[in-house]
């Protein structure tokens, strides 16, 4: 081997590395503009773990904007829990009664008293106070409000009035 022929080698090795080198720089760019345009949806475990591990250690609700914030966020946990009043409110006592009392009391389930006088003579003693007062609060096999957690007193007043009405 003659001192050319090493020259030519290098010459040519050293082409083959800069054209490796400039190869792997263009894969590098083509394989970032491939990767941009991959739409992947963020981890929603790690979007969890991550805003558990931003979160204050606990909440101190102080001074003035404070006891604001807390206020406000006990009225947001109230209304959370508070059930919207059934059939929109209404104080229709047929209407309440057909689609909450009638299930049971037509039918005489678990022992309902049906809707005829017979069935309420030792109960119309009570009077009608006592009668809504059991209502809400539910006697015997008869849940609370019929089962309707959802129903006011009021809604139950007149419900009860409905039906008292029905046996005269
Ligand atoms: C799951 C069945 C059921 C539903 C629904 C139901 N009731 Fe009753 N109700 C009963 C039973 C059973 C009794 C008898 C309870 C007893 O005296 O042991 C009763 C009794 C009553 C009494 C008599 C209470 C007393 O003091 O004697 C009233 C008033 C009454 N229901 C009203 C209603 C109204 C108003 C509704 C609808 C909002 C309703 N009920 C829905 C089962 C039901």
């Amino acid at each position: 081997m003659s001192e050319v022929d090493d020259q030519v080698f290098m010459k040519r090795f050293g082409l083959v590395i800069v054209f490796l080198a400039v190869f792997a720089v263009i894969i590098i760019f083509v394989a970032l503009a491939i990767h941009n345009t991959l739409d992947r949806p963020e981890s929603q475990a790690r979007d969890v773990a991550r805003s558990e591990r931003l979160a204050p250690v606990a909440g101190v609700f102080a001074g003035e904007t404070g006891r604001a914030a807390a206020q406000a966020a006990r009225e947001a946990a109230a209304a959370d829990t508070a059930v919207a009043a059934a059939f929109d409110g209404s104080l229709d006592g047929q209407l309440i009664y057909d689609r909450a009392c009638a299930s049971c009391h037509e039918a005489g389930v678990a022992g309902a008293p049906l809707m005829e006088a017979g069935a309420w003579a030792g109960r119309l003693e009570k009077g009608e106070e006592t009668l809504v007062a059991n209502a809400i609060s539910g006697i015997g096999a008869m849940p609370p409000r019929g089962g309707r957690r959802d129903l006011t007193d009021e809604q139950i007043e007149v419900s009860v009035a409905f039906m008292l009405d029905m046996l005269d």
